[in-house]
């Protein structure tokens, strides 16, 4: 079996693979084609999600371990040791498609249910994060830590509205409610590049409710290496979470 490290190589050589495969992608209107989903009315699904799963699966499934993609969802391997990849291949496919702001590839290593270590791969800078609690973290090979900012009314929240959120009032006034203990309110429409902005002190925490798991895997494993706190709690969904993560000195 390949050692995490061995593993962590080929995850950020598979992100940059990525990578070039969304530079590509952008001048071929056919990758671009999206459309909503009938099942799930507020998710976008494009061509280049499934393009960009199918190059990083292949490169991962010879190692033989259980994935969860955001695309094909579960994919068996061997359970002895705990290890499974966590993988969205696209983050922000709304961003993306309509070239309205950052998106990532994400790809994560946990155990169990513990970050080992996470890669994004943010476009269109095409910067390379990585990190985890017995790594550090790194973007683009230099050191990054969160902020040091410890009240809530002068701190940054990034957050967002994942497809599965149920716009009614309990959960909106609940999601009012906490927004409204901080001092400014982001959108960035992708939760792992949320997540690294907390990592990288840029902002001071990150909340959303009913997320999926393969959002979140590689940005928490990130923001543990900087140096940040999380929890996460079961949501209403399979693979979905109440994700509220932090610089970790906020009162
Ligand atoms: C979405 C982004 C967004 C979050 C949504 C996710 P996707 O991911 O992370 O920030 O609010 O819940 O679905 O669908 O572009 O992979
Ligand atoms: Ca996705």
């Amino acid at each position: 079996m390949a050692s995490n490290d061995e593993l962590l190589l080929l995850a950020i050589n598979t992100a940059r693979d990525a990578l070039k495969l969304l530079e590509q992608a952008i001048g071929k209107p056919n990758s671009l084609e999206y459309t909503f989903l009938e099942v799930l009315p507020k998710e976008i699904k494009a061509n280049i999600d499934l393009e960009l799963e199918a190059l990083i699966l292949s490169r991962l499934k010879p190692v033989g371990l259980p994935m969860i993609s955001e695309e094909a969802g579960d994919i068996k391997g061997s359970t002895e040791n705990g290890l499974r990849w966590i993988i969205d291949p696209l983050d922000g496919t709304a961003n993306f498609v309509r070239k309205l702001g950052g998106s990532a590839v994400s790809i994560a290593l946990w155990n169990r249910d513990f970050p080992v270590f996470g890669v994004i791969g943010e476009f269109p800078s095409c910067s390379l994060a990585w990190g985890g609690k017995s790594y550090g973290s790194f973007f683009d090979g230099k050191r990054i830590h969160v902020s040091h900012f410890r009240k809530r009314d002068q701190s940054i929240l990034c957050t967002g509205f994942p497809s599965r959120f149920e716009f009614v009032s309990t959960r909106t006034n609940r999601f009012w409610e906490m927004l409204s203990s901080f001092g400014k309110v982001r959108m960035l429409g992708a939760a792992s590049i949320s997540l690294l902005q907390v990592a990288s002190g840029k902002a001071d925490a990150y909340i959303e409710e009913d997320i999926m798991i393969w959002d979140v895997a590689s940005g928490l494993a990130i923001l543990e290496g900087a140096g940040g706190k999380y929890k996460i709690i079961p949501g209403q969904h399979l693979y979905s979470y109440f994700v509220e993560a932090t610089n970790g000195n906020l009162e």
